[in-house]
């Protein structure tokens, strides 16, 4: 069964679709089977593979059909990366969903049935708390939060905290908080000390910080990871260091 991982933070712009697709791309890289899952209905970690992506097979199937075929996803080029990408439908599903009484338990059914073809999962989440989050929540092992300075807020990540645990309680007993890792960071604008203390109050945070760079924008214009764009660059091995850290905590989780 795959190990899968929730990029969530119902905080727009902090970084989660970057951190989703590095995460997914890093372990494909270290040949481990994994599968992209994007619950966005803006598509930007579907973008970066968009010639791969085959639109009629898209994450929107598993929350349409209670009976959604194992074998959706799509191989991309990256060896050992596969995508469930997202398209505009993905809008219809809190509507769709409200009032079905399996509503949050889609994804966790699907990926019952497709999960065991990878060792990883990792579900790149939309800004908000919605059911596609939830459901998220619901399928995952580990929750990872990106947070970005600026847009920063403790009374979020309680909020985020707080949802973590009522799905923990309810409907994954499974689920426990990986940590939080800091993204576009800006050493000139560091955080203070005392910022850091309040997050690591609540939960643990990465030691790794990804900075902010121009060769991650431009990346994106380019539809690569930075791994293609900048192989060997700052935000290629920090999000390496970051994968590494992840990895160790998660194999020293109480079984
Ligand atoms: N380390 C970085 N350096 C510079 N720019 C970055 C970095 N990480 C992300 N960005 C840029 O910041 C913007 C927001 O990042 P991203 O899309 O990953 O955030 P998000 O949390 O997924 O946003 P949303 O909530 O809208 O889904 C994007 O334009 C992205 O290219
Ligand atoms: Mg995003």
């Amino acid at each position: 069964m795959a190990t899968t991982l929730a990029i969530v933070n119902q905080k727009g712009g902090v970084g989660k679709t970057t951190t989703a697709v590095h995460l997914a791309a890093g372990l494909a890289r270290s040949s481990l089977r994994t599968l992209l899952i994007d619950l966005d209905v803006q598509g930007n970690a579907s973008s970066i593979f968009s010639e791969e992506a085959r639109p009629e097979l898209s994450a929107f199937e598993v929350f349409r059909n209670r009976e959604a075929a194992a074998d959706l996803s799509s191989p991309t080029r990256i060896p050992e990366l596969f995508l469930l990408p997202a398209v505009l439908q993905l809008a219809e599903v809190e509507t769709m969903l409200t009032g079905a009484v399996d509503g949050f338990f889609r994804l966790d059914e699907w990926l019952g049935r497709a999960g065991s073809d990878f060792a990883y999962v990792v579900i790149d989440c939309p800004p908000n708390l919605g059911v596609l989050p939830v459901n998220a929540l619901v399928a995952s092992d580990f929750l990872v939060m990106p947070l970005q300075a600026s847009r920063f807020s403790l009374d979020g990540i309680k909020g985020m905290l707080s949802t973590c645990e009522i799905v923990n309680k309810r409907y994954n007993a499974d689920l426990s908080v990986a940590g939080a890792v800091m993204t576009q960071f800006n050493p000139r604008t560091a955080i203070g000390q005392a910022m850091v203390e309040h997050i690591e109050a609540l939960l643990p945070l990465y030691a790794t910080r990804i900075s902010r760079s121009v060769a991650v924008e431009e990346a994106v214009v380019m539809k690569q990871t930075i791994f293609e764009y900048q192989p060997g660059g700052k935000v290629a091995e920090e999000y390496q260091s970051l994968l590494a850290e992840i990895r160790d905590g998660i194999e020293k989780r109480p079984v």
